[in-house]
């Protein structure tokens, strides 16, 4: 737990195992502690209560120079009036590492972030790309057991962010090191991570692999907040074994386990955009909406319809071109198997 003030908490009752080499993605609105709890794995803050371990040691009182950390923030925070090489060996020559090797270590860690050539440079004289190359560089030259980032790629351009994505993914390969990373983008945390712990309101939500998270999120906040989503509410129908009655909408065919766990319960129902298919009337799936199509956004790869069934808003996306039927303003049959759905208990 921390709090900042001493009456509101930053982060409460957060609990986090992260295995050796794993890449773990903190994800979660602003504000909702991701670099708070960073910032304590860090040493940066301490927590009001709680321990933070590494290895099965206790490191909660040390220092940040005291646990080999990496850290790497969004602005580089880089030193202007120190060159490429002097930038990245800085952490080096605070942790007294063997003089004779240092040059040697440098340059092995330029080389690993492309930027050897570069080694003479000033930051100014750098593109942001580079820059954050740099911090990276000066977050990894320790060998230290983990590296944290925070946001590290907020501030390229999208094609520049891509590109980084796969270099840090790369790295990651190749040094083997654990990382902790901290991102509000849900696309870059469900491409680049072996778990994603998303964060709410200064809690986790959720920690788990990025499609678990996707297929089967723990909350509607996560079902939310990670990709396009569909919700319903209803009830799963204690006297109807498989079926769930969805509010405004009538009885549905839902998995058959998942209705016996949640029997009589009131649920969240959450079907992702992509299970709804457009169907004609003499199709038999036996879960369907007449949507009155008010939006479509055609991605040339795929298409979204954003509608109505009633009072309920409905997203919809196809893959390939857009079919004939589909115009503004035309009303359309949707439909989705039994089990593409994911039954939510609510609270
Ligand atoms: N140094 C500080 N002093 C007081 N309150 C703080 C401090 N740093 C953060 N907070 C508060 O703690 C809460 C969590 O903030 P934190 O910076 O951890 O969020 P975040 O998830 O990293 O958000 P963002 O995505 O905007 O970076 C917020 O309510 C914030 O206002
Ligand atoms: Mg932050």
């Amino acid at each position: 737990m921390k709090s900042y003030d001493g009456r509101v908490n930053a982060v409460d009752g957060i609990s986090l195992e992260i295995d050796k080499g794993e890449f773990l993605t903190l994800l979660g609105p602003s504000g909702s502690g991701k670099t708070t709890t960073l910032m304590m794995i860090a040493g940066f803050e301490e927590p009001s209560s709680g321990v933070i371990e590494l290895g099965g040691e206790d490191l909660t009182r040390r220092k940040p120079y005291e646990r080999n950390i990496g850290v790497v923030f969004q602005n580089y925070a880089l030193f202007p009036h120190m060159t490429v090489e002097r930038n990245v060996a800085f952490p080096l020559r605070m942790r007294a590492f063997p003089r004779s090797q240092q040059a040697e270590r440098v340059r092995e860690i330029l080389d690993l972030v492309g930027l050897r050539r570069f080694a003479d440079k000033h930051p100014r004289e750098l593109s942001g790309g580079q820059q954050q190359r740099v911090a990276l560089a000066r977050g990894l030259v320790f060998n230290p057991d983990v590296l944290l980032l925070d946001e590290p790629l907020g501030a390229l351009d999208k094609n520049l962010r891509e590109q980084m994505q796969v270099e840090l993914k790369r790295i990651h390969r190749e040094v083997g090191i654990t990382m902790v990373y901290v991102t509000h983008d849900q696309t870059e945390a469900m491409t680049m991570s072996d778990r994603i712990a998303v964060f709410s309101h200064g809690t986790l939500e959720q920690t788990a692999p990025p499609l678990e998270v996707y297929h089967r999120p723990r909350s509607r906040f996560v079902g939310e907040f990670i990709g396009d989503s569909n919700f319903f509410t209803g009830r799963v129908d204690s006297g109807a074994p498989g079926h769930v009655e969805l509010d405004g909408v009538g009885p549905i065919e839902a998995d058959a386990d998942a209705c016996r766990r949640l029997a009589g319960a009131p649920v969240d129902v959450l079907v992702r955009p992509e299970r709804l298919q457009l169907v004609g009337d003499s199709e038999l799936l036996a879960n369907r909406l007449a949507v009155k199509i008010g939006v479509i956004v055609n991605y040339g790869d795929s298409v979204l319809i954003i509608g109505d069934a009633g009072r309920q808003r409905i997203r919809i996306r196809i893959a390939g071109a857009q079919p004939d039927a589909v115009r503004e303003g035309a009303t359309v049959m949707v439909a989705w198997k039994a089990g593409d759905e994911h039954l939510i208990a609510r609270s």
